[in-house]
């Protein structure tokens, strides 16, 4: 039995669909992430499950049980919310102890818990701390701990680490995951950074205006992208327009309005109509790390190859960011390493392979 179920939760405010029948298992011990842009329905989502909001159809079921009507407080969860959430009255300690204190959890055990707590989030030797005398991160983190502290089936994290640095978010990142294997908890992640979603899941629910369009492990989602939008939301592309021109169990061949030749696979095909045949416009995608640059033409492990010119070098550290014109198609490509004679202007051979390619319907 799963943990947490949603069924055909369907929200309005106003005359605005927030949530449009929505239907979500979440299985113990996981942690699934609901990814989307600004407004989708993720917050609506989690104040739905924590009992903050009211559905106007469907039902909401906690291990089993059916909560709608159940009041937050006896569905035993704990939440971090998406904008700082500490009393700023109190200390450190009093803002964990609040909880177990309306729980009714005995002296001597809410220190243990307490202490235990802050050790897992790395804050001991804090507690006689305001809020307004923590960093943003150091803030987070007693966020967490207080979510923590009263031993919930299940955790919600609305953005937590939104506020934060680039590297203080990954610190967290990281250190989130490992409390939430540690404890085993059903957690529920909220964020609309695909980086964080595909580096923290178990699961990915990508949300968009109030539906869900794919829910799937994060190698499900980034290599098989069932719509467009979950395509575009995970990941940077390429793009190309182009007619089919023949179509069989193996191979889609297209040529671009540009004039290239290219190769695709029949399992990659996006969106509500799979159907191709001869004729049908397309749209082509293509990932940046997808392609890579060689000298010549001669590449055989490549179904796909084309001799292009360099038109754009990008250093980015870790990699190079290369942008190659093929007859006038731009192609992005991000390579490890590149070759040292390279530049603007150099002539390059681009190649990657059909499966690599995705391809939907105009
Ligand atoms: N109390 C409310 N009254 C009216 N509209 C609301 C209310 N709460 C949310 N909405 C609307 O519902 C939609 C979904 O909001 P929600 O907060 O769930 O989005 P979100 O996915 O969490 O976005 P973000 O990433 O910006 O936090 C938005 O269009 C929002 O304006
Ligand atoms: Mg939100």
């Amino acid at each position: 039995m799963p943990d947490v179920e949603i069924r055909g939760a369907y929200k309005k405010f106003g005359s605005n669909v927030v949530l449009n029948g929505i239907d979500l298992d979440i299985q113990q011990g996981e942690l699934l992430t609901l990814l989307g842009p600004s407004g989708c329905g993720k917050t609506t989502t989690l104040n739905v499950i924590a009992g903050f909001l009211d559905i106007d159809q469907g039902e909401v079921y906690i291990k089993g049980k059916k909560m709608n009507k159940v009041p937050p407080y006896k569905r035993d969860l704990g939440m971090v919310f998406q904008t700082y959430s500490l009393f700023p009255h109190m200390t450190v300690y009093e803002n964990l102890n609040f909880g177990l204190s309306l729980h009714k959890v005995e002296k001597a055990e809410r220190k243990r818990r307490i202490a235990y707590a802050m050790e897992l989030v790395k804050m001991v030797g804090l507690e006689g701390r305001y809020p307004r005398e923590m960093s943003g991160g150091q803030r987070q983190r007693v966020a967490i701990a207080r979510a923590l502290v009263v031993q919930p089936k299940l955790l919600l994290l609305d953005e937590p680490l939104s506020n934060l640095d680039a590297k203080l978010r990954h610190e967290l990142r990281i250190e989130i995951k490992r409390l939430q294997k540690e404890l085993g908890v059903t957690t529920i992640f909220v964020t609309h950074d695909q980086e964080e979603a595909l580096s923290l899941s178990d699961r990915i629910v990508v949300m968009n205006k109030g539906n869900i369009e794919q829910i799937g492990t994060p190698g499900e989602i980034y290599q098989h992208p069932k719509t467009e939008f979950v395509f575009h939301f995970i990941g940077k592309s390429t793009r190309m327009d182009g007619v089919v021109k023949s179509i069989d169990r193996q191979s889609i061949q297209v040529q671009t309005q540009t004039g290239l030749q290219v190769s695709a696979d029949p399992n990659n095909i996006m969106g509500e109509d799979r159907r191709l045949q001869a004729g049908d416009e397309v749209k082509l995608y293509i990932r940046p790390e997808k392609i890579s640059l060689h000298m010549a033409a001669d590449q055989p492990s490549l179904d796909n190859a084309h001799k292009g010119m360099i038109t754009q070098m990008n250093y980015l550290g870790s990699a190079w960011e290369v942008e190659v014109s093929l007859s006038g198609e731009a192609i992005q490509s991000l390579c490890p390493a590149v070759n040292p004679a390279w530049s603007v202007g150099s002539e390059v051979y681009a190649g990657w392979q059909s499966p690599d390619m995705m391809l939907i319907k105009k």
